[in-house]
């Protein structure tokens, strides 16, 4: 359908976790006219999640060259170094400026910020707030100060496509919104620069730590804008998910890493601490490395779970110190305080995504990406904990300042967008609601944790005939899906799922998270490389 509204501004940001209300409270301040779309509430993507912290060099005797040190061991081979020292220098500063903003860390008793450690770092360098609601004060923080600023923004805003000028320029979005007044139905927002900031992916398996709202959005746009994506195939599966039954689907209650921080152990059913002895680090190895350990050992003996034991903290510190991930597993049955807690690995993260410089610029120009639908180079195969959200305010501003950059050297130029964006017949068939649990399904499957040559190929065939079906309904019969916000997640979904799949064939090792039960060897002379994928916008 043709855009029953426009709107103009100089920058359109898309998401509104940390990466996107930081991006457009400096667009703001740099005097930027800003407009922040998100699919549904401003509060309800993962930033709010969040339970463990931010990870910067705060501490006394902690510095940014040991947590670049810590990044890369856990990266396996695939970190952009320079991108990480950006990261871990800038940090500390960026942190600061989100207290100034107004969240509110925990403090230890002598005053000074207070510190827990995670998986792969070798020192407390964690930051929280709230016990273990992190994520939850970061997002009201930065929520209240949009709101106070008056940053313009609409809610219940899917973003379907970019809009490019005759030159390939970045010229604005088209959105479906829902029920917001005057901004209702397809419109467009018009602005040369577009901050992608739409979150993860965690939706294309069935069970996962993401809100309903991480399905890949951010990825499936610039894919079909024409944009560089790498690293697609490295998705983190945190150790450490309240194991709520094998068939269990959708969002599932996370137990922190900062939990094994404070010293709870991971045992199996007899009470044996299986990490001991597999790294120097035991249950605060690196992530892959602990959910791998989790994973053979219930191969092993045959279990659907395993456990985490945290009984010896006692009622006072899990009441103080992790409220949320009690509440999460009482409301459950589960009382850590009296019993290990059953815990599984599930998808978390895409440390992948949409390939950007160190200043958040993609290869479309005027197209920016922050934040987990980013692939900065940060993480490499395998991000270390807590420093997503550290990498969405670093980034975030770091965008800001290159568009304010452009804006006093040359003025931001609106741009007149290419005259065919809007075809009555869509090019890409949109996939029926429903097809949304066959994609979790076979990914889960197919191409989760553990992949091999054949069930990845599995998956592929099985993803190809999804889009084959709706391709053809279209094309032989002009039939598609209605449009409408869960079509398109389901549409995006398979979008993200295919090049997924396709770039976890090619590489044939394991690296990270990428674990290939028919490759157990990491390949550095064919491999210490990374996979990136740009499709044709004409091909569907
Ligand atoms: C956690 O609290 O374990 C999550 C931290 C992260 O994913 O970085």
């Amino acid at each position: 359908p043709a855009p029953g509204w426009s709107i103009d501004a100089d920058v359109v940001v898309v998401g509104s976790g940390v990466a996107g209300l930081t991006a457009a409270l400096r667009c703001e301040a740099a005097g930027l006219t800003t407009v922040v779309v998100t699919k549904a509430r401003l509060d309800d993507g993962s930033t709010r999640w969040a339970q463990g912290g931010i990870a910067a060099a705060l501490g006394e005797g902690d510095t940014p060259e040991q947590h670049l040190a810590d990044t890369l061991v856990a990266g396996a081979g695939l970190c952009d170094e320079d991108a990480v020292r950006i990261l871990v220098t800038e940090g500390p500063d960026a942190v600061h400026r989100l207290i100034e903003t107004g969240a509110h860390f925990d403090e230890s008793e002598e005053g000074g910020l207070e510190l827990t450690r995670e998986g792969g770092h070798h020192r407390r360098r964690i930051a929280h707030a709230g016990g273990d609601a992190t994520g939850a004060e970061i997002s009201r923080a930065l929520v209240e100060a949009a709101r106070a600023r008056g940053v313009r923004t609409i809610e219940n805003a899917l973003v379907l496509d970019l809009l490019t000028d005759a030159d390939g320029r970045t010229a604005g979005v088209t959105l479906h919104v829902m029920g917001e007044g005057q901004h209702d139905g397809v419109g467009a927002v018009h602005a040369p620069a577009v901050v992608l900031a739409t979150g993860g992916m965690g939706q294309v398996f069935s069970a996962t730590t993401n809100p309903s709202v991480s399905t890949g959005d951010g990825v499936a746009l610039a894919l079909r804008a024409g944009a560089e994506i790498s690293d697609l195939e490295f998705v983190q599966f945190h150790p450490t998910v309240l194991f709520l039954g094998a068939d269990a689907e959708g969002q599932q209650p996370l137990v922190s890493e900062a939990v094994r921080g404070e010293g709870a152990h991971l045992v199996d059913a007899h009470g044996v601490r299986f990490m001991v002895g597999q790294h120097e680090l035991a249950e605060l190895a690196p992530r892959d490395i602990v959910a791998k350990g989790i994973m053979r050992r219930m191969q092993e003996q045959d279990a659907e779970h395993m456990f985490l034991d945290a009984r010896h903290f006692g009622a006072d510190m899990w009441e103080h110190r992790f409220p949320t991930i009690l509440a999460a597993c009482r409301a459950n049955g589960i009382d850590p305080v009296h019993e290990p807690i059953p815990i599984a690995p599930a998808a978390h993260y895409a440390s992948g995504g949409v390939r950007t410089d160190s200043h958040g610029r993609t290869t479309v120009p005027g197209l920016y990406a922050c934040g987990e639908v980013a692939c900065t180079g940060v993480h490499g195969a395998n991000r270390l904990a807590s420093n997503s959200l550290l990498e969405g305010l670093v980034y975030a501003e770091r965008i800001v300042a290159d568009i304010a950059a452009s804006h006093a050297e040359n003025g931001l130029h609106a741009r007149v967008p290419h005259p065919v964006p809007y075809p009555e017949v869509p090019a890409h068939p949109l996939l029926a609601p429903e097809d949304r649990f066959a994609i979790q399904r076979i990914m889960t499957e197919g191409a989760g944790v553990l992949r091999s040559a054949d069930s990845l190929a599995r998956a592929a065939e099985q993803l190809q005939k999804l889009h084959a079906d709706a391709r053809d309904a279209l094309v032989e019969n002009g039939k598609t899906a209605e449009p409408g916000v869960d079509t398109w997640e389901a549409t995006n979904l398979l979008c993200v799922a295919r090049v997924l799949v396709a770039a976890a064939r090619l590489r044939e090792e394991t690296r990270g998270c990428h674990w290939r039960e028919d490759l157990p060897e990491r390949d550095d002379t064919a491999w210490r490389r990374h996979i990136v994928v740009r499709l044709n916008p004409d091909r569907t």
